[in-house]
């Protein structure tokens, strides 16, 4: 006779047997590639704090993108770096723009094997490198709401599936939907970044897509992470005007928003691994302290168990192998 802990060890001494319990699992089908294309660029070009991440010429995308699939990703989030900036954004709209002429480039490529998201936001495009339209000194919330639905209705023009609203302006969901309602893209889905928060973790992606604020910070337009409650009403909010999918950013150091969000909301929810958690990860591989592989399978795991039903992830190709190698 034994006790009834012993269940759990005797369980746990066959690999297989393992396998057969596994709660959660994380799977290549779980993750969002994010590319950057970036527009005049003759060749790749790697990004200072995002090693063995590049940015793409318009010509090496379609490749890129096969190599994703090939790995079994289902779907990719695409960032625009455009060559020209001003005041009212305007390249982010335009029918030409580094991301229309990509994604039309992808569908023509792979057609309908990737779903193809697109980043939907000023802040790359603005001279001000803010994510709406500045007045003054200040954000002009509503002014922004016209833009960013006139970009999502681009992106939507050239193929996108799903456009995903970054700028956490106010009622960016609800304008893009009637925007792209009213243009006959009823089929087109809203991904916002619904709790998106002023996060120290952007550095490496405002190097890699040349987004940095050139005056002030984002403070008053992202949530600050003390934040839950507030959190969870811009949840809420984006779910009442729409979205389809609502998603929690930066994820690792917000597994808590994540499982609040699973918990008080059906809807799908998407999590957003930054480009600081990718740095983090890789400058302590590079120097031989982590294994890169085993840290990232724990770490996309996590997300998942905490109530994630996509992951957008930096790390997206690197887990895909090494899940594939298990
Ligand atoms: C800008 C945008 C940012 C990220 C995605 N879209 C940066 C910011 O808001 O400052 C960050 C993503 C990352 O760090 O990986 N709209
Ligand atoms: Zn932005």
């Amino acid at each position: 006779m034994s006790f009834p802990n012993v269940r759990l060890r005797r369980l746990r001494q066959s690999s297989k047997i393992r396998e057969l319990l596994e709660e959660v699992r994380v799977s290549p089908k779980d993750l969002v590639c994010p590319i950057f294309v970036q527009e005049d660029l003759k060749s790749k070009l790697a990004g200072g704090s995002m090693p063995g991440f590049e940015r793409l010429p318009l010509s090496g995308v379609t490749d890129e993108v096969n190599s994703i699939i090939d790995l079994g990703i289902p779907a990719i989030m695409v960032f625009g770096i455009p060559s020209h900036k001003d005041d009212k954004g305007t390249s982010a709209f335009s029918d030409d723009g580094v991301v229309q002429k990509a994604i039309s480039e992808i569908r023509k490529g792979v057609g309908n094997r990737v779903a193809i998201m697109s980043d939907v936001c000023l802040c790359q495009y603005t001279t001000s490198g803010h994510c709406g339209l500045v007045n003054g000194n200040k954000i002009d919330n509503d002014s922004s709401l016209e833009v960013l639905a006139k970009t999502a209705v681009s992106q939507a023009r050239a193929g996108a599936d799903v456009v995903s609203p970054s700028a956490m302006m106010d009622g960016q969901v609800r304008a893009i939907r009637t925007a792209l309602d009213d243009a006959g893209f009823t089929d087109v889905a809203i991904m916002s970044h619904s709790a998106k928060h002023r996060s120290s973790l952007y550095s490496p992606f405002k190097d890699m897509a040349h987004s940095a604020p050139q005056f002030g910070d984002r403070k008053t337009y992202q949530l600050p992470y003390t934040n839950p409650k507030e959190a969870m009403r811009e949840v809420e909010t984006d779910i009442a005007e729409g979205v389809d999918v609502v998603m929690i950013k930066p994820a690792l150091a917000y597994l808590d928003l994540i499982a609040m969000t699973r918990e008080r909301f059906n809807v799908p929810i998407a999590a957003y691994s930054v480009s600081g958690e990718y740095a983090m990860v890789k400058a302590a591989a590079m120097q031989g302290w982590l294994d890169e592989k085993e840290v990232t399978l724990e770490i996309l795991t996590a997300i998942k168990r905490a109530g994630a039903d996509m992951i957008v992830t930096y790390f997206s190709k690197i887990a895909a192998k090494a899940l594939g190698e298990k």
